[in-house]
C-alpha cells in the first residue's frame, strides 16, 4: 500500500465533500421525509440517503477497488477490514440537522489496516473545513466556499495555538461528551454517572471539570479537540464512520485517543468507546488516567 497517493485522495475527498456541503444547505429540514432507526431519537432523513449516494457512487467512480462503509448502507455483521477503505458518515449530527442547528458535517475518512489515513470534515454551514494526511498534519480551511482569501479560504494549522498550555487535571478541562440515543441500561446509568461525577465540586468527590459541551456530532467534537478548543471528548455508542476522518484529524494535531472504557490505549477503529485528548507538550495520559478514575468500575457495553 506503500504506493497509495494520499494527496490525490485527499483532494477528491474535499472535492466530494464540498459537493456534497451544498447538497446539504440546499435542503430544508422542514420539507424532507425524516424516519427512525433503533429508536426516536435515532434519525435519519432522505437528505442523509441521498449524499450517501453521491459520495459512494463518486468514490466508487474513482477508486473502484477500495472498500466502502458508510452510515446508511451499513448492515450488521459489516467488517472493517485491513483493506484500503473509505469510512463515512454523509451527515454527521443528523439531529442539529432537522432541528436547524449550524452544527453538522459530512465525515469521510480513508482507513488502512483499520487506521485512519486521511480525513476530511466539511460543516457546511459555518463553511470550516478539517482535513489531515497521515504524516501531514492537521489543517482548518475557513470560508473557502465563501470567497475569504480569494477563495483559497484562510488556512490554520492545527491545534489552533502555536503553544498548547500543558493539561493540568480535569478540573481546568473543558470536556464535550454526549447523550447518544441509547436512553437506558447500562449504557446509560454509566454516562449519567460519569456526567454527574465530571462535573460535581471536588468536595463531594467530583473532577469539578470547566464545563460538559455537546456539539452534537462526533466528528464535530473531534475535530474541536484537534484545533484546541476542547481538551477531552469521551463517547461511547458512536460508530466508526462517527469517528474515522476526525481521528486522522486529532492524531496529525498531537492528540490521543484512548478508550472510553478504562485500561486500553489503543482502541480500535470499530470499538465504538472513545476518549480524546487534545495535543499538549503535557499531561495527556494523566488526563486520561484522571478520567478513567472518574468511570471507576463502570463499563460502557457498546457491541462493535
Ligand atoms: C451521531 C452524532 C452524535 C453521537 C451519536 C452519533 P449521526 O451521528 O455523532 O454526536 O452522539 O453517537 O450516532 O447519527 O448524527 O450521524
Amino acid at each position: 500500500m506503500a504506493d497509495l497517493n494520499l494527496q490525490e485522495i485527499q483532494e477528491t475527498l474535499i472535492s466530494v465533500v464540498r459537493e456534497a456541503g451544498r447538497m446539504i444547505m440546499s435542503a430544508n429540514p422542514t420539507d424532507i421525509a425524516t424516519g427512525t432507526k433503533l429508536n426516536s431519537a435515532d434519525i435519519v432523513t432522505e437528505t442523509d440517503k441521498a449524499v450517501e449516494t453521491l459520495v459512494s457512487s463518486r468514490l466508487s467512480k474513482a477508486y473502484p477497488s477500495f472498500a466502502f462503509i458508510g452510515e446508511e448502507t451499513y448492515k450488521p455483521g459489516m467488517q472493517v477490514t485491513a483493506a484500503p477503505t473509505f469510512i463515512v458518515d454523509p451527515i454527521d449530527g443528523t439531529t442539529n440537522f432537522v432541528h436547524g442547528l449550524p452544527e453538522a458535517c459530512v465525515s469521510l475518512g480513508f482507513a488502512i489496516d483499520r487506521v485512519p489515513a486521511v480525513g476530511v470534515v466539511y460543516n457546511p454551514y459555518q463553511d470550516k473545513l478539517y482535513t489531515a494526511i497521515r504524516g501531514q498534519g492537521a489543517f482548518l480551511t475557513l470560508g473557502a466556499a465563501w470567497g475569504l482569501e480569494g477563495g483559497k479560504g484562510r488556512v490554520s494549522k492545527l491545534p489552533l495555538s502555536k503553544n498548547p498550555a500543558p493539561l493540568a487535571g480535569l478540573d481546568t478541562c473543558l470536556v464535550a461528551a454526549e447523550w447518544g440515543s441509547t436512553r437506558d441500561g447500562v449504557n446509560y446509568d454509566v454516562k449519567t454517572e460519569v456526567f454527574r461525577k465530571l462535573c460535581a465540586s471536588k468536595e463531594t468527590g467530583g473532577a469539578m471539570v470547566h464545563s460538559i459541551r455537546s456539539l452534537g456530532s462526533a466528528a464535530l467534537n473531534l475535530c474541536a479537540v484537534a484545533a484546541g478548543q476542547l481538551d477531552v471528548y469521551w463517547e461511547g455508542g458512536c460508530w466508526a464512520w462517527d469517528v474515522c476522518a476526525a481521528w486522522a484529524i486529532l492524531r496529525e494535531a498531537g492528540g490521543i485517543m484512548a478508550s472510553g472504557n478504562p485500561g486500553d490505549w489503543e482502541p480500535a477503529i470499530d470499538s465504538r468507546k472513545y476518549l480524546a485528548v487534545r495535543g499538549a507538550p503535557a499531561g495527556q495520559r494523566e488526563i486520561v488516567e484522571e478520567f478513567w478514575k472518574v468511570i471507576g468500575d463502570g463499563r460502557m457495553e457498546y457491541e462493535s
